[in-house]
């Protein structure tokens, strides 16, 4: 597969580049590389998608917010976090899934702060709980049949049990969407 991967020089992005490129070819893009990809100028996602094609999937590990206590929090601070790590994924998305080959996935990254904020994560918690309202979980798939509903987007029951199951310290929810945004899955792993 062709996999274009953003944010690859970062702590994550680094490792997500080492572990794909044993089996697939990787592009890997930051502001700082060769081949360059700035989340807040959507006009670099185009160029990007013109020069590569036939693209199967895009991991985004990249996207700013500040951490801060809520009193210090200036608007240039909560608009990096909102042109960066929310729009700047949701524009990845929308941009890419134009691009994508047939069946093709896009990987946003949120964090954990959307669920457990703490002080100082006021703008990060708002943007990361954003991008989970914008790639929203599925339908359980069973109850989909019950509803007489197409169940190939859900997620089967017995997946759906393993968040109850795993250590909840130990869960990570990681949202993806087709390019068409109707196989929106969400893969959990311990
Ligand atoms: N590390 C954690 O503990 C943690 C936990 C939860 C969630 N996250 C999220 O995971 C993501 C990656 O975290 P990380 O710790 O790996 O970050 P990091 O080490 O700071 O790396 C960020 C990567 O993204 C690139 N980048 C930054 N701004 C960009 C932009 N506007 N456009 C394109 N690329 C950009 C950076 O390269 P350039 O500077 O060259 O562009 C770098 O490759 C972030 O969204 C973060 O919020 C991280």
């Amino acid at each position: 597969m062709k996999i274009i991967v953003v944010g690859a020089t970062g702590i994550i992005g680094a490792k997500v580049v080492g572990a794909l490129s044993t089996r697939h070819e990787v592009v890997g893009v930051a502001r700082g590389t060769e081949r360059k990809l700035n989340l807040q100028e959507p006009a670099t996602m185009r160029a990007l998608f013109e020069q590569v094609r036939e693209v199967d999937a895009v991991a985004c590990c990249a996207g700013s917010a500040i951490f801060k206590p809520l009193t210090e929090l200036t608007d240039a601070d909560y608009e990096l976090g909102l042109r960066s790590k929310l729009m700047g994924q949701v524009s990845l998305a929308r941009i890419g899934m134009d691009h994508l080959r047939d069946g093709g996935s896009i990987t946003l990254t949120t964090g954990t702060l959307a669920m457990r904020p703490m002080p100082g994560s006021a703008s990060i918690s708002m943007v990361n709980a954003g991008l989970e309202g914008f790639v929203s979980p599925p339908w359980v798939k069973e109850t989909m049949m019950k509803l007489h509903m197409d169940p190939t987007p859900g997620m089967a029951s017995a997946d759906v049990a393993k968040a109850y199951v795993s250590r909840p310290t130990r869960l990570t929810a990681v949202p993806r969407l087709d390019a068409n945004f109707r196989r929106t899955t969400w893969n959990f792993r311990d």
